[in-house]
């Protein structure tokens, strides 16, 4: 019977950490002192199809370089409060008066920053990968961090798991030059490790500057690095997929990154119903003003 029970509560650990625990993000409540009003853009709206769950926002902790965080809950949630899931889990970098920090274009941006030797990376990198694509893009993509490929090259997602990306992208019909793809680093860690504290640190600032200038309709995060560090939460991929979150402001969807889909075969039936998601929420949010719509074909 104890054999038993063990069994089952692994069980259901597992599951918890695949698809999150819904059943307690039913339950929990909203302390009122947290409530504050949604921001128009971001809206956000349940992945199943239902009915539009209105947004709640967490409080922004009264510095306006602190990432917002929205959480729709699951379709079948009918309250328009949200429990506090997600702790702030970096530093808050400091609000930066430095020139690039008020770049008028990407271009500029770029020139002013990939001379970048705030952190040791600096000092390994081949070449600085700033990011590519749309600068009006509808869609952007935020990954880790450069790999072997990308420091050669200067660009992100070049290597296999970039041709993966690609092939997605194909499948719901779009291409790579439509959409605008960054990492969370601009340099490459040692043996593509996960990116230290005091690099994110660093770096962030400029991601935000960059993401500021395109103002997608929608980002999506590649893997837990990213998302974690653009939320400032611990929360598993499990809790973050299948919601529509937000970055200050901006509609956010969080997927498993293209490298563990080559690595787990298995995620990548949900990574597509995270893809068809995004397909969908492009489609929905066409006419909204201010973007071109997505190419399609
Ligand atoms: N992995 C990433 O996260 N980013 C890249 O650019 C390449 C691989």
């Amino acid at each position: 019977m104890a054999d038993l029970l063990t069994t089952l509560q692994r069980l259901l650990q597992d599951e918890r950490e695949v698809f999150g625990d819904f059943l307690v993000l039913e339950r929990a409540s909203v302390p009122p002192s947290r409530k504050t009003p949604s921001p128009e853009k971001g809206e956000s709206q349940n992945l199943s199809g239902g009915n539009p769950v209105k947004p709640s926002t967490q409080e922004r902790g009264g510095t306006p370089d602190r990432a917002g965080i929205e959480l729709v809950v699951p379709a079948s949630q009918e309250q328009d409060e949200v429990p506090d899931l997600f702790g702030v889990a970096r530093a808050v970098p400091s609000i930066t008066h430095e020139p690039w920090s008020t770049a008028p274009s990407l271009a500029e941006l770029d020139a002013q920053i990939n001379t970048c030797m705030k952190c040791p990376l600096g000092a390994t990198r081949t070449k600085f990968v700033f990011g590519v694509g749309n600068p009006h893009a509808s869609l952007m993509f935020v990954g880790e961090a450069p790999g072997a490929d990308e420091d050669a090259q200067g660009e992100p997602f070049v290597g296999r798991a970039g041709q993966l990306l690609n092939k997605i992208l194909e499948a719901i019909s779009l291409r790579r030059e439509d959409v605008y793809i960054a990492n969370i680093l601009k340099c490459r860690p040692p043996n593509n490790r996960t990116p230290f504290a005091e690099e994110v640190e660093h770096c962030l600032p400029y991601l935000r500057r960059q993401i500021a200038l395109i103002n997608p309709k929608l980002i999506v995060c590649l893997g837990l690095t990213a998302a974690q560090n653009l939320l400032g939460t611990t929360e598993s991929l499990g809790r973050l997929r299948g919601r529509v979150l937000s970055f200050e402001g901006i509609p956010m969807m969080v997927t498993y990154h293209p490298a563990a889909l080559l690595r787990n075969p298995n995620w990548k039936r949900p990574a597509w119903e995270d893809f068809k998601a995004v397909q969908q929420f492009l489609v929905d949010h066409s006419g909204d003003a201010g973007k071109e719509k997505p190419a399609h074909g």
